[in-house]
């Protein structure tokens, strides 16, 4: 038994596509649990590059299962959009993912108010504009509408129809609302419920049997534990639970089958969208962080917020995930940068704190306390062995770990699958990175 939940321990954009695409190579099956197309994973496989937004990274592996669990908020044209692309680059996904009965849709109305709210609201979130937000409202408000409500269309319309009067009712100035024309909701619907049909399952009975015949699944969290509903810097989050805990509520599959978590981690930080960021770096150094790491949005394309490592936030990603061990990303974008700086800890209101502020208006007044370390000037670019890092890297690495309070077991050296180190350390040993056994 060796099933391992991979969540990101930041704002997101970590390099978890990356990392399940290697690790999916040992697994069985890969299982989405929380999140939409507010997610992009980007892969490279032979020079390609494939952002995927809905389907699990593990999909490019032949053979492997994959999943979207009941805690996944589905926008179907988004989802057959990639599916058909997946299928032209010859991916077969007859037989090999399943989408759950359960999941809620992402309707027309959701990404309208999605929008609306963005424009009016006093604190913008700066969200994806996908309507993951509304949906999960919908979801929470019990209104929301289920995949398996599409094989039923007398009843999928009905709610359709309710659903889209109740908001026309609370929202009377919003002229895109409106103008949404139910009939050609139902009929776009009814098309995409006959494509994804054969697909539809429930899918924690499909994970159950697999568990049961001793099958390794690996959990894709999306987004980062910062944005988490619960845990993150609220309101600036996304809606839905992007810890490891959600793996088991987004799947179906009870707490008792994970046997470890893998909590990806970038060697610097970033931020899309609003909200606090404590080691924001709003100079040049900042702009160099986005350029050389590319760091744009896979989804939106917007410019990312760059600033230094942040222990403190990812100590904290460490405790409410139980991370056992952590994947390194973007090491080699602080080739050529020195000193590199690590916060280690929050100056607040004159006084030192260690623990990460529930209250978020708290962690906007927090002023990081840095530790500087020598950078390595020094390319790790497609290094393989751990050994062979520059000295200084492996002293940052060491330093990160120590204050994370989780050792590294994979590290990332640039985007390829073979631009990766894999460690094997005791953290790893009852789900290992590597076959199984
Ligand atoms: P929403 O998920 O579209 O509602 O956006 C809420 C917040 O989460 C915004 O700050 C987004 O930029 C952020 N967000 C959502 N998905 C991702 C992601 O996949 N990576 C990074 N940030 C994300």
């Amino acid at each position: 038994m060796a099933n391992l939940v991979v969540v990101g321990t930041q704002w997101g954009d970590e390099g978890k596509g990356k990392v399940v695409d290697i690790l999916s190579q040992w697994f069985d099956a890969v299982a989405r649990y929380q999140g939409g197309n507010n997610a992009g994973h980007t892969v490279v496989v032979e020079e390609e590059k494939i952002v995927l937004h809905l389907v699990p990274s593990g999909v490019l592996r032949r053979g492997k299962i994959c999943i979207l669990g009941n805690g996944v908020v589905i926008d179907l044209e988004a989802l057959i959009h990639e599916m058909d692309q997946l299928e032209r680059l010859q991916v077969r996904l007859a037989g090999n993912f399943y989408i759950s009965k359960g999941a809620h849709l992402v309707l027309p109305y959701h990404k309208i108010l999605d929008a609306a709210r963005e424009q009016k609201a006093l604190h913008r979130i700066g969200t994806t504009g996908r309507g993951i937000g509304p949906a999960y409202v919908d979801k929470m408000a019990r209104v929301g509408i289920r995949v398996a409500a599409l094989a039923d269309p007398p009843i999928f319309k009905e709610r359709l129809a309710l659903n889209l009067a109740e908001k026309r009712a609370q929202h009377p100035e919003n002229e895109a609302l409106a103008a949404l024309d139910l009939e050609q909701i139902c009929a776009d619907h009814m098309r995409f419920a006959e494509r994804i049909a054969p697909f539809e399952a429930d899918t924690s009975l499909v994970l159950d049997r697999m568990l049961k015949e001793g099958k390794r699944v690996l959990f894709e969290g999306a987004q980062g534990t910062l944005l988490d509903i619960d845990l993150g810097t609220y309101p600036y989050v996304t809606s839905s639970s992007a810890t490891a805990g959600g793996a088991c509520t987004g799947t179906g599959v009870s707490p008792r089958r994970i046997d470890g978590i893998l909590g990806v981690v970038k060697a610097y930080t970033t931020r899309v969208g609003g909200g606090p960021f404590p080691t924001e770096l709003t100079d040049a150094t900042g702009d160099y962080l986005r350029e050389r790491g590319q760091e744009f949005g896979a989804t939106t394309g917007r410019q990312r917020r760059c600033g230094w490592f942040d222990a403190v936030g990812v100590r904290y990603a460490v405790r409410v995930n139980g991370v056992d061990a952590l994947a390194l990303t973007k090491l080699d974008v602080l080739d050529q940068v020195d000193p590199i700086r690590i916060c280690v800890g929050y100056r607040w209101r004159g006084r030192r704190i260690d623990e990460f502020p529930v209250e978020t208006a708290h962690l906007l007044q927090c002023e990081p306390i840095y530790e500087d370390m020598p950078g390595w000037m020094a390319p790790t670019v497609g290094i393989l062995r751990y050994p062979d890092l520059p000295d200084n890297c492996r002293r940052y690495i060491e330093r990160l770990e120590a204050l994370a309070g989780a050792p590294c077991a994979l590290i990332s050296t640039g985007p390829r699958r073979s631009e990766t180190i894999l460690r094997d350390l005791p953290a790893t040993a009852p789900w290992r990175l590597g076959p199984a056994g």
